[in-house]
């Protein structure tokens, strides 16, 4: 059958090329036989005029088809089809079914709720303040970083340059004594390392110990996995050690989240015994102990004597950016190995180039003046936001005492009206989290503000209209 141009539907408004268009429509109806072998295509002029085209759409069109071994150009001869369908396997006709995620790809997808995790919104948590980033001495190790790379892929578990720096990292700010360089492993996000752990350790239906209240992001990591989860309450120590037996704890005991407790010192030693006792993998998720406002910052886990079983996570989305999706474990020497070959096989490790960049930013000293400063003006803004609240809304809420993170704990006074509280906050577009927790049959309000992200000054303007969403 001849080409029947008014068949063909060129649309200008797509970002598809008009060429492109058209080979796709031309391309099919030869396959499909519509047009059938040794049938002769109009001149690229005819079918330009008919189209309403230039001529070159047309032509660049007929050039695809005939590397496609479609047609054939006979110069003034014109162009004819040279493909026969019925010397192409057929199509399988049967009537498709609908394809779709695996069980495993459903668990995973469904793993947490990311509805309203969007876009950026008013007093968000655990964001860092984009603006004091210091993009100079960024972009300026960024050629060097460019010279070092090798052109070929890493495998084992971070690039050398950063795990050097990391282990300094360590040492100066958490206490740590990375014996082995192979046990430091670099990861994307806390939320990748964990994913990768979870996978790892655990067995379906393990039972697996969280805080509560504690981080959905990590909790998820852990259904992934098929985790069978048993959260543990806090109190003033930090997290309750739980009286049955785990394969596996996640907790932040030194900046514990939401609340940003530090552990107590007792609370530490009753865990780690828990973890021998039983032969549990204890996560300390270190997510943000930098910004603990005590003149020193509590002790890793890793740093005890009975750390066994004990894995440190960390990681650089409070330090410098979330964006850079890069983190850091230190495992037992005992599954190094073997998670250096998860982390290849999952691909989750950040990039080379972005590794070798941060070693010279932290081997420039970069980092540690940008923790110095930031440290600073986060906890500026931590006492000042809690000033402000106790001053101007003592009437609805009291600001929990908390000396370490980026982001202010409160409770709101009973005689608050907050149903609909949810739906109210996000209409005015505001991020903070909310907790409701039962203790002696009452249930009490709890709200999370990220403060590190805004100047004290914005601080102001918006935490006015909280504290009013708040009253209506
Ligand atoms: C408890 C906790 N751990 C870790 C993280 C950081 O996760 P990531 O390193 O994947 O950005 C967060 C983020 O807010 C968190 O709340």
């Amino acid at each position: 059958m001849p080409l029947d141009h008014s068949q063909l539907q060129l649309n200008k408004q797509l970002t598809i090329p008009l060429a492109r268009q058209l080979y796709q429509q031309l391309h099919q109806q030869i396959v499909s036989g519509n047009l059938s072998y040794a049938e002769r295509l109009p001149s690229s002029r005819e079918l330009a005029e008919q189209l309403q085209l230039s001529r070159g759409v047309v032509v660049e069109c007929y050039e695809m088809l005939r590397l496609d071994h479609l047609v054939l150009g006979f110069g003034k001869g014109g162009t004819q089809i040279c493909y026969q369908p019925y010397l192409a396997k057929p199509l399988a006709s049967k009537a498709s079914t609908k394809l779709g995620l695996s069980a495993q790809g459903r668990l995973i997808a469904t793993a947490r709720d990311y509805m309203g995790l969007r876009t950026p919104l008013l007093l968000q948590t655990s964001l860092p303040d984009l603006r004091l980033f210091p993009k100079r001495a960024w972009l300026k190790v960024q050629c060097e970083a460019l010279e070092q790379l090798q052109g070929q892929y890493e495998r084992s578990g971070g690039v050398s340059p950063l795990k050097l720096a990391l282990k300094e990292f360590l040492a100066r700010y958490r206490g740590i004594q990375v014996q082995d360089l192979n046990c430091l492993l670099i990861s994307t996000g806390t939320q990748g390392a964990l994913s990768a752990l979870a996978r790892a350790l655990l067995n379906p239906n393990d039972v697996t110990v969280v805080e509560h209240p504690g981080w959905e992001g990590g909790k998820a990591a852990l259904r992934q996995a098929q985790a069978h989860l048993v959260s543990v309450d806090l109190d003033q120590e930090g997290a309750l050690v739980p009286t049955i037996k785990a394969k596996l704890a996640v907790i932040t005991p030194n900046a514990q989240f939401p609340t940003g407790y530090v552990m107590s010192a007792a609370r530490r030693k009753a865990w780690l015994e828990y973890s021998i006792q039983h032969n549990c993998w204890l996560i300390e998720d270190d997510f943000a102990a930098e910004y603990s406002y005590q003149q020193h910052p509590a002790p890793s886990l890793l740093s005890y004597p009975q750390a066994q079983h004990v894995i440190h996570l960390g990681t650089m989305s409070k330090l410098l950016l979330p964006d850079l999706r890069l983190s850091w474990m230190v495992v037992p020497a005992s599954i190094a190995d073997e998670l250096r070959k998860i982390l290849n096989t999952l691909g989750l490790q950040p990039s080379y180039l972005l590794q070798h960049q941060l070693a010279l930013f932290m081997q420039y000293g970069y980092l540690a003046k940008h923790l110095a400063q930031t440290r600073s003006i986060y906890n500026q803004r931590r006492q000042w936001c809690t000033t402000y609240l106790q001053q101007h809304g003592a009437d609805i809420l009291e600001v929990m005492p908390s000396l370490s993170g980026m982001n202010t704990y409160l409770k709101l006074k009973e005689s608050l009206h907050t149903e609909n509280l949810e739906f109210r906050l996000k209409q005015a577009g505001f991020g903070c989290e909310i907790y409701r927790l039962i203790a002696k049959e009452k249930m009490t309000t709890y709200l999370l503000l990220g403060h590190a992200k805004l100047s004290e000054e914005q601080l102001e303007t918006v935490l006015g209209k909280f504290l009013n969403v708040l009253r209506n």
